[in-house]
């Protein structure tokens, strides 16, 4: 027996309005569909709006579908899509690395403009490899190495420092434990989240993205404690430390550093006004 099929063809537009109507009826943005279908279609906005009234492959209408159900899902649009941007550069992202924040770039930029050339700049908790590529990218004549106790986190790290065409090496390690070399910078946006306020979250970070670029401990403060404590042996007399640090974390670390001999040299704030970067040396 043949079947014909009476389905209407549908238009792009029409297949748009539903998917933001799925979004919006779930409380979602409805413009993730937009993103999502233009992902799908390897389009433009622009180039969708203006073929609204074109034919749908049905392939395509099936991809966007279910980008559209993993969003229902709380996935990340940039788990979905598999990309984010950071620091002017695409970086591939999954769930086996944080996804680069833009106060992340503060600390970049902080870096870069600490830098001279042959420096030598360690990275502690890589993730996508988003600041120590960045870094890299930016001053050439640095040497950077990168690490990360997740071997996954680092598969994708080395994978986009090799898209990016960066010559950062990447090395598994848990904070500084393997390095016995003098570095002039040390770098790291450590996991600062106290473990019991990941679980008050919103799902799209507390169910996927790793736990252990979240938090590591009860207090939020112990990859600083283990930074500020290890991290002195590996620094040239000049060096510098420079961590990101949480929304309400100066205090703490303030007085963190000065329990450990450390120096607050610099406290660089957010367009908000909120402490995100310190910069710390040794007297
Ligand atoms: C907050 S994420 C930051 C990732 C990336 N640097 C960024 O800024 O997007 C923290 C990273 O530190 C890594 N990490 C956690 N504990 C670590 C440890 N003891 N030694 C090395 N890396 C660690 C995690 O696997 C995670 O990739």
């Amino acid at each position: 027996m043949t079947t014909t099929s009476n389905s209407p063809i549908e238009s792009l537009g029409g297949l748009r309005a539903r998917l933001r109507e799925r979004l919006l009826a779930a409380e979602r943005n409805p413009r993730d569909a937009d993103s999502l279908l233009c992902h799908a279609l390897g389009r433009s906005l622009t180039w969708l709006i203006s073929h609204s009234d074109d034919a749908v492959d049905p392939s395509i209408a099936g991809q966007a579908g279910q980008m559209v159900d993993r969003r229902l899902a709380a996935e990340p649009l940039q788990y979905i899509r598999g990309y984010t941007e950071f620091f002017g550069r695409r970086f591939a992202v999954d769930s086996r690395v944080l996804i680069p924040r833009p106060e992340t770039e503060i600390l970049v930029e902080a870096v870069i403009k600490r830098l001279s050339a042959g420096a030598r700049v360690l990275d502690i908790g890589t993730g996508s490899g988003c600041i120590a590529i960045s870094v890299e990218r930016e001053m050439p004549r640095v040497r950077v190495i990168a690490t990360d106790r997740s071997i996954a986190a680092l598969a994708l790290a080395r994978s986009n420092g090799d898209e990016l065409s960066s010559r950062a090496s990447f090395v598994a390690a848990d904070f500084v434990a393997p390095f016995r070399g003098l570095f002039d910078l040390i770098v790291s946006n450590p996991p600062y989240i106290p473990a019991d306020v990941v679980e008050g979250l919103a799902a799209e970070v507390r169910c996927h993205e790793p736990r252990g670029a979240l938090t590591p401990g009860l207090l939020g403060t112990e990859a600083f404690e283990a930074l500020l404590r290890e991290g002195a042996d590996l620094l040239q007399p000049q060096g510098l430390l420079m961590l990101e640090i949480g929304f309400d974390q100066a205090a703490a670390i303030r007085s963190l550093a000065s329990e450990r001999g450390w120096v607050v040299d610099e406290m660089i704030q957010d367009l908000a006004g909120i402490s995100r970067v310190v910069v710390l040396s040794r007297p």
